[in-house]
């Protein structure tokens, strides 16, 4: 886990990609009789779904690094790695480029398909950066199966002015990023790079509402409202977010607790109409404990394994454990 620790400017968790299959045939059938023992044994951990961030790759070495921590927390856990292509580029690409509304649902689909992931009461899932407001997204539009525990680390909830993710030799996304500056509210690059789609300037709001192809949506910034938005997040047991305290590549770095950063004055989350109107749910969660505000030292992406295996034994592993450590007081 070394390499998580001393990472260059990159939102990826890994500089590189590893070669990493996806799990053995046989390591699938061993989780399926995991989770088929599940119904007369408390004990089995919930799935997880994992959705990594811009640059990186579902078959990335850190993202298996990850997996294998949430083993170790929590043995006999079955864990997903999403991926919107089976090949590991091209899985890379579309954190890049493509419509996030079609990528979505592919996602959504494929969860809802996959024997292991569907017959589960529930998943837990941990998105990295913008995997984060992506799987925020699964579960306000799909969330079949449903999410129990949603962790998100220094994902892009309330938006981005600018990213710094890119190493100089790293041209696909230097290309990506150089579309974002000036042509960010054209529908050409709305409906194919994916950045553009959570782009969110305070100072130009009605750009943003009038054609962001995803934030504005999943946030419920336009009038009507979506109910079910709402009724999913509050149906959650946690949403735990973290911010990392030194991030200079998100800015700014606060999106990562939905706060509203305009002309360096920072409203936070509890202080913005969209919590008092509830209009996604974030307050209802908050009032039955379930909102986590979280920091961790460092730079984006910069994840320790303590930090994680913190995270992993706290809000992941078996229903029954869970559930009693998520102070529920109340029916909604
Ligand atoms: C609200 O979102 C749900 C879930 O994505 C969708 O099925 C429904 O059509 C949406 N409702 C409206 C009014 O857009
Ligand atoms: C993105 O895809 C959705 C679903 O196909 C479509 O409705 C929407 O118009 C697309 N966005 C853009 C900006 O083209």
């Amino acid at each position: 886990m070394h390499s998580l620790r001393a990472l260059p400017l990159l939102a990826t968790l890994t500089q590189f990609l590893s070669a990493t299959a996806e799990p053995a045939a046989q390591q699938q059938q061993q989780q399926q009789q995991h989770i088929l023992a599940a119904e007369d044994n408390d004990d089995t951990p919930l799935p997880v779904v994992i959705w990594h961030g811009l640059g990186d790759s579902y078959t990335a070495e850190g993202m298996q690094q990850v997996g294998s921590l949430i083993e170790a927390s929590n043995p006999g856990t079955f864990v997903y790695f999403v991926r919107l292509d089976s090949d590991g580029e091209a899985d890379r690409r579309s954190t890049f480029y493509g419509n996030v509304t079609e990528q979505l649902a592919k996602v959504c689909a494929d969860l809802a398909s996959h024997p292991i992931l569907s017959t589960a009461p529930a998943i837990d899932a941990v998105g990295f950066s913008q995997g984060g407001q992506f799987l925020r997204g699964y579960v306000e539009r799909c969330n079949v199966p449903p999410v129990r525990n949603l962790v998100t680390f220094g994902s892009q909830h309330n938006g981005i002015v600018d990213y710094r993710a890119c190493a100089s030799s790293d041209w696909l996304c230097r290309g990506a990023l150089a579309l974002l500056h000036g042509n960010t509210w054209t529908s050409f690059v709305q409906s194919r790079l994916v950045p553009a789609q959570y782009f969110r300037d305070p100072a130009d709001l009605d750009s943003y509402l009038a054609h962001s192809n995803f934030l504005a949506d999943i946030n419920n910034e336009r009038g009507p409202k979506n109910a079910t938005y709402a009724h999913h997040i509050a149906a959650l047991d946690n949403f735990v977010m973290y911010m990392f305290e030194d991030d200079t590549t998100v800015i700014p770095k606060e999106t990562g607790w939905f706060e509203d950063v305009e002309d360096g004055k920072i409203t936070p989350l509890r202080a913005r109409k969209m919590y008092e109107e509830d209009w996604i749910g974030l307050r209802a969660l908050d009032r039955k404990g379930g909102l986590k505000f979280k920091t961790t030292p460092g730079e984006h992406m910069q994840l320790s394994d303590r930090v994680l295996t913190e995270v992993f034994n706290e809000f992941f592993g078996p229903y029954k454990v869970s559930s009693k450590k998520s102070n529920v007081v109340g029916e909604l």
